[in-house]
């Protein structure tokens, strides 16, 4: 926290193919937090940069469904800022399994936008060291880059 007792933080938010459709919405949600969006690129992943984006969940059962189906269509990642951004994002979200969080968060992004556990609109990072790395794998530095930095990704 800084003298004024506020906490600014980056995260990432990755909205999944499932709603890239209805990014509309999505936003008003940010919008009505005290959120705002300072990166954003659509970009379809490949397989393996999808694996690689979730490498933590790699010996997981619901791995190789999870790596498919966001590899599966566009995704558009967000840099979005504010005070207590990773936590707010996360909650806006809600539970990660959309049925739950019909019953127990029915405002939330997921309870009105997500179908299931893998369809379940989006991600958000879970601390400043996976927001710096998950920030950093959409938009990477620009040293030593191409232009605009998005040689590595598929243009949607
Ligand atoms: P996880 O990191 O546990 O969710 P979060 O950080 O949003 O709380 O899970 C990451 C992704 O893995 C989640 O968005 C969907 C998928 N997943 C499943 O498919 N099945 C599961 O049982 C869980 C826990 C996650
Ligand atoms: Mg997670």
């Amino acid at each position: 926290a800084n003298k004024l007792g506020s906490k600014k933080e980056r995260t990432l938010a990755l909205i999944k193919p499932d709603v890239v459709t209805k990014i509309g919405d999505v936003l008003q949600l940010i919008y009505s937090s005290n959120l705002i969006v300072t990166k954003a690129k659509m970009t379809k992943l490949t397989w393996s940069q999808a694996a690689d984006f979730y490498m933590e969940h790699q010996n997981k059962p619901f791995f190789n469904n999870l790596v498919q189906f966001v590899s599966s269509g566009p995704v558009v990642a967000m840099e979005l800022m504010g005070d207590e951004a990773i936590s707010i994002w996360r909650s806006l979200l809600g539970p990660v399994d959309s049925a739950v969080a019909r019953r127990e968060a029915p405002q939330s992004v997921r309870a009105q936008f997500g179908t299931d556990r893998i369809k379940n609109v989006g991600h958000g990072s879970d601390s400043l060291a996976t927001a710096a790395r998950e920030l950093e794998f959409f938009f990477p530095s620009t040293i030593g880059r191409g232009p605009f930095n998005t040689a590595s990704f598929t243009d949607c």
